[in-house]
């Protein structure tokens, strides 16, 4: 395994994941379109971080995943080993609003990628799902064995079929697939649409927090630097001469409510929060909880950020962004 493929790489869990690869010194390809679901700027300031680290092994190609001439062209022109997928439209909400924008990219896009792979040989890929196929469950930690068949976004219903799909290649063309179920990602650089970095935004604008419910939704909030961990073992388990295909949660095992969040928030930056309290939104899980057993004994996967040391980074890693 040296040449590897990293859909999305100019995102949040990619380009932190092609740092750890850079670093390893594997040669990495990024194919990302740069979509402007949110800034722009951010994406780019990834892949400056990205080229400080690489000595001339690392390519990056602006491109959407769901261009079946280019894809195809890339796969032909370039010897990848393993592909790990991680582009996609990766907001529950928004997916409300424009359902066939996420069929398209999401599911369409990777189709695209297998197929390419198929063709041109590559049998290797590790897929970024989300724990949010386990829709609206409750109660303890959830395995992978659990039922998925109600999701209740279309994201959600789409990373669902993303892994019926590779399902489907592994079985038909002995591809090694693992999907790796992601728990709420959060750390340097993250997505500024998800909650942590939202929150954190409008605390130091002092502006009042959506907060939506009463309080006691909660997510199985998952460390950045724990994440690649994960991505990393699975990029062995997949290159192993065995048939191998597997679904695993990658999360801490641990639940943080939306109030604990708000109060770690406010405990590691110094501030007040202000709460504009708001309805539930649809769409919206009500607790993600990551049974880890598997990715432990399968994978070696090993996390380890307990989440104050999680926001601490953040905050620190946000001031300095501020102060730029
Ligand atoms: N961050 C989380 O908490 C979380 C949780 C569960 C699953 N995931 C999944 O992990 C993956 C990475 O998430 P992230 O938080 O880093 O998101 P991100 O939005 O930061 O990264 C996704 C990247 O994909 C790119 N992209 C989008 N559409 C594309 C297209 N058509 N062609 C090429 N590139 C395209 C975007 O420009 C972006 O850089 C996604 O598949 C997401 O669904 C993330």
């Amino acid at each position: 395994m040296e040449n590897i493929l990293v859909t999305g790489g100019a995102g949040f869990i990619g380009s932190h994941l092609c740092e750890a690869l850079l670093k390893d010194d594997y040669t990495v390809y990024v194919i990302d379109n740069m979509s402007p679901y949110y800034s722009v700027e951010l994406k780019q300031s990834n892949l400056n971080r990205l080229k400080s680290v690489a000595t001339g092994r690392l390519t990056f190609i602006e491109a959407d995943i769901c261009d079946k001439e280019r894809m195809e062209s890339f796969f032909t022109d370039h010897s990848i080993d393993v592909v790990v997928h991680l582009a996609a439209c990766a907001g529950v909400r928004p997916s409300i609003e424009d359902p066939l924008l996420y069929v398209d990219v999401n599911i369409q896009g990777t189709a695209n990628i297998l197929e390419c792979m198929k063709k041109s040989g590559v049998a290797k890929m590790v897929f970024a799902s989300s724990s949010s196929v386990y829709g609206d469950s409750s109660g303890g930690p959830l395995h992978e064995s659990a039922n998925v068949d109600k999701p209740i976004s279309p994201y959600a219903a789409t990373k669902k079929a993303c892994e019926l799909i590779c399902h489907t290649y592994h079985h038909l063309y002995d591809m090694n697939i693992a999907c790796l179920r992601f728990f709420t990602v959060y750390g340097p650089c993250q997505r500024p649409d998800l909650a942590i970095h939202k929150f954190t935004k409008l605390l130091y604008a002092n502006k009042p927090l959506p907060f939506y419910g009463d309080g006691s939704m909660s997510r199985d909030y998952t460390y950045i630097s724990d994440t690649v961990g994960g991505v990393l073992k699975a990029l062995d388990w997949v290159c192993s001469s065995q048939k191998r295909f597997d679904i695993f949660n990658l999360g801490e095992n641990h639940t943080i409510s939306l109030s604990q969040m708000v109060e770690t928030l406010e405990e590691c930056s110094g501030r007040k929060a202000i709460l504009n309290r708001l309805p539930q939104q649809p769409g919206d899980v009500n607790t993600t909880f990551a049974d880890i057993t598997k990715a432990k004994e399968v994978l070696g996967y090993n996390p380890g950020v307990d989440f104050k040391t999680g926001i601490t980074k953040f905050i620190q890693w946000f001031e300095d962004d501020l102060h730029r």
